[in-house]
């Protein structure tokens, strides 16, 4: 079986996520033809296409064991007609609970069959010099396992006939999902004086919560954590200040310091 075109889809503030799937793509072997890069309010708001003879890898990061908000209205939404989709989270070492049966289960609900699956570790948002947490994941290891899992995938496209060879694909998690507790705004981030006006933070923000004409303070409101300005910030100007967030990061690089690996799963057929 061969889809017509492929695509690249995903929610990656720190592109851990887009590092993955992008190498998938590339253990696949096919032209991506189109990559949907949902990570800025702006591409969201764009209509996607309904998706035919198609195979869709689609990822985002896990934000405390589920989707982030944003990426699973956007899946929720989508359409397909006979497509297949590859969904992938990644997670920075802690774990990824319900996040992957939720992103399977939004594709299945959005018409796509699954055909594999895979939960990936990339460097957490919340990773720092003070605080390493799978500091520069994916690494090469990471690279080539999201490689093979690509050739696996393409080895299952040659060997179906059509789609009604494939059969259910399992993932872990529970349904219910794990609960979302609301929390409230946070203000983490503190600008030092090594801020040079340079605007880098800004263009990184997918949320639009950067004020420039305010010293480059957090729009604490829209903020939604993922941290991509502090990691593109070039002289390290934005930093996270002591309180609750913080405090997360010394928990977390305190605990989850063993070394986690790549898992995928794939539909029988
Ligand atoms: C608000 C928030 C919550 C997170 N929750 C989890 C989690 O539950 N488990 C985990 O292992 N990593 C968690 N992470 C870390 C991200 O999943 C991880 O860093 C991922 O690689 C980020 O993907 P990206 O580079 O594509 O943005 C969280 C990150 C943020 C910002
Ligand atoms: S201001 Fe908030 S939403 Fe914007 S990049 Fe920084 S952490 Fe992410
Ligand atoms: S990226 Fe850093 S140095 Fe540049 S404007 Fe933002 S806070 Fe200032």
């Amino acid at each position: 079986m061969k889809p017509k075109n492929f695509h690249l889809m995903y929610f990656s503030p720190t592109h851990t996520t887009r590092r993955i799937l992008e190498e998938i793509a590339k253990g696949i072997g096919q032209e991506t033809t189109t990559i949907i890069d949902i990570t800025k309010s702006e591409t969201r708001d764009r209509k996607p296409p309904v998706f035919g003879n198609d195979l869709v890898i689609m990822g985002a990061p896990v934000y405390s064991g589920r989707l982030p908000k944003h990426a699973a209205q956007y899946f929720a939404g989508l359409k397909a007609e006979g497509a297949l989709a590859v969904p992938v989270v990644v997670y920075g070492n802690r774990a990824y609970d319900d996040a992957l049966l939720e992103l399977k289960d939004l594709a299945g609900k959005s018409g796509f069959i699954a055909l594999a699956a895979g939960a990936f570790i990339g460097e957490h948002s919340f990773c720092s010099n003070e605080f390493g947490i799978a500091e520069n994941r994916p690494d090469k290891e990471d690279l080539d396992k999201a490689f093979a899992f690509g050739r696996k995938i393409a080895r299952i496209l040659d060997g179906i006939g059509s789609l009604k060879d494939i059969k259910p694909l399992t993932v872990p998690g529970h349904f219910p999902y794990k609960e979302i507790v609301p929390r409230g705004p946070m203000d983490f981030i503190e600008v030092t004086d090594d801020c040079d006006g340079c605007g880098v933070c800004v263009a990184a923000c997918p949320e639009n919560a950067i004020d420039e004409t305010k010293k480059y303070a957090t729009l604490t409101e829209r903020c939604i954590y993922c941290c991509a300005c502090i990691k593109a910030c070039p002289p390290g100007a934005r930093i996270m200040k002591e309180g609750p967030l913080k405090g997360v990061a010394k928990t977390l690089s305190e605990n989850c310091s063993a070394r986690k690996e790549p898992e995928t799963f794939m539909a029988g057929h």
